[in-house]
């Protein structure tokens, strides 16, 4: 015993933080195996058998914190799970009213806990932007870490919904437009979660990031094999990760509304996929039946649902008022209400609430943003920024500036509305732009700010004209601008994609200055760009960076940090060239025909602004042979490819080294690029290093009409660099056997 507490105690001291937490403090959780699997589902038996219709009704209500809350529904069975209660006093509260129920059923306890909960790192799609699943593993497990100090055992994410379309709100809770590099986000983030404490819940099951014209909630069409090939993988890949529950969408699905959408939510996913927890209707969803026109009333709708495989229903009150009566009248089969109950506390038995102790609302202060949490935030906003444009090395700013404008609200944190911690949990502690830049920049060098907007969302000017006038007298100007408030999330689809407000205007101000103008986005998508490319000096995107996302910020321009975020999700020149995406079907046009007749815009091009996976730093970096270790492998064999990546600049950098595919000729038609691979590596300055990437070519093929995998023998092109206009190249052939 003594010799394993030295132990411990030595590994304290060389462990790295990470670890250390693991190893004293381990909260994972994860679906259980064998055994213990098996001692559960009869567990499981025994309580179904002890339960009342009413009680087993009630494991399926799922309520939330505010108007209409009605906690006696705990104690007296009625209700299964809660959401959006954040403060632990009232969490405690909640948990003794399920310890007053007849069976003592415990309470599972939800919450959107999407990119922070007392910590905020950068929104999903800016933390995509790090191509760096550690890092986003790391930011989720200190989401969920904090969030299950505060008692919450559940978090309505990761949304893994594919984006091609900027103009729906909700890009920002995804992780773009690529099926890979979502993939390897959604099975990182559930890891990360789960890890922390809480249960993930996969969403929006399926296709809800396809609504046309990315009007939010609109229909989606999408074809059976693309179904397969972009919007069900990042599913997969988290389900496979452990994810414990997922949410289906609000959407019709080629005309069928997802919370009935059997086909999906039955035969694909518990059938095909063998998935064994529940899924959760999203909020108010099943009523919503009645809307889409496939439910007369509401008896009609939670039947609807249930059937077709919802087995949570997320504050509609529907299960709770017509599921007894529908089950009572043979309508809903008892054997399809247990099944879902059955899956309700399986999850709540394999999160082992049964077991766990109450929340102790004293500790939890505590536990919210420690130094390990804001430096995970740090590092994630940092490696989040995109570099997209920077003309005549403007970045960083140089030693002989002696005068910096920030221009615009965004610089200030006081004026973002995300951040106010609902919990009373500690203040966050957010380090605004001009202080941050003049904490790092040389002490002879002012920093003067002047927020020109009356708020953050830059719909109306406060004083322009004292804006314009710090910035004529500066050296450099640094405009921080971009969306906040009603321009992000759910509900604000936009079909202008242009700086809200008045702040092009403002930027066509300070461009006049004549001085030379940095522009910094802090944007919920990406906008349109192409005026801005046209006239500023540098451009620094960044997709609300969180409780340091200024301070990484100001690391990028005074080059402390040496910029590597890159793009995931293609920035279009216009509006309407959308959807643009890099992973794009070849026409079938010849190349040499009369203009006319080409797939082309008459006023437009055809490629992004900022391709996917782009993104500068203030390092060039080269590649060179390219080669395959074999030129012809199996179907079921692997091939190794590497390259040789340098760092021909003069200061430390990192590349996102990535591998595309193609298949010039197969049994159906093929993307021009498919990602496969990457690697986010560090690279000296000077220094030059072989990437390796082994593949396992079983997973390059694709899905047919009817659904079914194919893999063709024949040709592959591999594509090898810094976004997806790689240009280095190598092949190989793939053979039958
Ligand atoms: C959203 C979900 C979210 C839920 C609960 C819904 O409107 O679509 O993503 O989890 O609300 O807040």
């Amino acid at each position: 015993m003594i010799l394993r507490l030295l132990a411990a105690f030595l590994l304290c001291l060389v462990a790295p933080r990470a670890f250390i937490d693991n190893a004293f403090a381990d909260d994972t959780v994860a679906w259980k195996t064998g055994r213990e699997a098996a001692a559960i589902e009869r567990r499981i038996d025994v309580l179904l058998a002890k339960m009342t219709l009413e009680e087993k009704v009630g494991q399926l209500h799922l309520s939330g914190r505010g108007d209409g809350f009605d906690i006696n529904q705990i104690k007296t069975g009625r209700m299964g799970g809660v959401m959006n209660f954040v403060v632990p006093s009232e969490v405690l509260a909640v948990q003794h009213a399920a310890r007053e129920s007849r069976l003592k059923i415990p309470v599972i306890i939800g919450l959107d806990a999407v990119h922070g909960f007392s910590t905020y790192f950068p929104l999903p799609l800016g933390q995509a932007s790090t191509w760096n699943p550690k890092l986003i593993e790391e930011a989720a497990y200190w989401t969920g870490r904090e969030a299950r100090a505060a008692g919450i055992q559940w978090t309505f994410a990761p949304m893994v919904d594919i984006s091609r379309d900027p103009r729906w709100g909700r890009v920002l809770e995804g992780a773009g437009e690529d099926p890979y590099l979502a993939s390897v986000v959604a099975a990182a983030r559930t890891h990360g979660y789960q890890r922390g404490g809480v249960a993930t819940t996969v969403k929006h099951f399926v296709g809800y990031g396809a609504a046309e014209a990315g009007r939010d909630y609109n229909s989606t069409w999408i074809p059976t094999s693309q179904l397969h090939d972009l919007y069900l993988p990042p599913f997969k890949a988290s389900f496979e990760a452990g994810s414990m529950t997922a949410m289906a969408a609000f959407n019709a699905l080629n005309g069928m509304p997802a919370t009935a959408h059997r086909g999906m939510l039955t035969d694909l996913l518990r059938g095909k996929w063998g998935f064994k927890g529940f899924v959760t209707s999203d909020f108010g969803s099943i009523t919503e039946l009645r809307l889409h026109g496939i439910a007369k009333d509401d008896a009609e709708a939670a039947r609807k649902a249930l059937l077709a495989g919802i087995d949570m229903d997320m504050m509609g009150d529907v299960y709770l008022k017509h599921l007894g009566n529908e089950v009572t009248a043979g309508r809903v089969p008892m054997k399809a209400l247990n099944e879902a109950v059955r899956r309700v506390l399986r999850v709540k038995f394999h999160l082992g609430l049964f077991e766990r102790a109450d929340i102790d609302p004293a500790a939890a202060p505590a536990l919210m943003q420690t130094q390990a949490a804001r430096d995970v935030a740090l590092k994630a906003a940092q490696e989040g920024v995109i570099l997209l444009k920077n003309a005549n090395e403007t970045l960083p700013i140089a030693a002989g500036v002696k005068s910096v404008a920030v221009i615009g609200a965004m610089a200030r944190p006081e004026d973002e509305r995300v951040w106010t911690d609902p919990a009373g949990l500690g203040r966050r502690i957010i380090q605004a732009l001009p202080e941050a830049l003049k904490e790092r920049l040389p002490a002879d060098a002012s920093v003067a700010y002047e927020p020109a907007f009356t708020k953050a969302c830059g719909t109306e000017f406060a004083d322009k004209a004292a804006a314009v006038r710090i910035a004529a007298a500066s050296d450099v100007i640094v405009a921080m601008l971009g969306e906040d408030c009603e321009f992000m999330g759910e509900g604000a689809s936009r079909t202008n994609l242009g700086l809200p407000g008045v702040q092009q205007e403002l930027l066509e101000a300070l461009i006049a200055t004549g001085k030379p103008v940095v522009l910094v986005l802090a944007t919920a998508r990406p906008l349109v760009l192409s005026w801005a490319e046209a006239h500023v000096a540098a451009i620094v995107q960044t997709f609300h960076g969180g409780t340091e996302g200024r301070t990484a910020i100001a690391d990028v321009l005074t080059g402390k940090v040496n910029p590597s975020g890159r793009v995931p999700m293609s920035f279009p020149r216009s509006v309407g060239q959308i959807p643009v995406y890099y992973d794009q079907l070849p026409t079938g046009r010849p190349e040499k025909v009369r203009q006319r007749y080409e797939s082309i815009f008459m006023d437009e091009k055809n490629e992004a602004l900022y391709p996917f996976g782009y993104g500068l730093s203030y390092s060039r970096f080269t590649y060179a042979n390219p080669r395959v270790d074999r030129a012809s492998v199996p179907m079921n064999g692997t091939v190794e490819v590497s390259v040789d990546v340098g760092n021909a600049g003069s200061r430390d950098g990192q590349e996102v080294v990535q591998l595309y595919i193609r298949q010039p000729v197969a049994s159906r038609s093929r993307p021009l690029r498919e990602l496969k691979a990457f690697e986010k590596v560090a690279l000296r300055a000077g220094e030059t290093r072989t990437v390796r990437f082994k593949l396992d070519v079983a997973r390059f093929g694709i899905h047919d009409d009817e659904g079914r995998y194919v893999l063709d023998p024949g040709s592959f092109e591999i594509y090898l660099g810094g976004s997806s206009r790689a240009s280095e190249t190598v092949s190989f052939i793939l053979t039958k056997s």
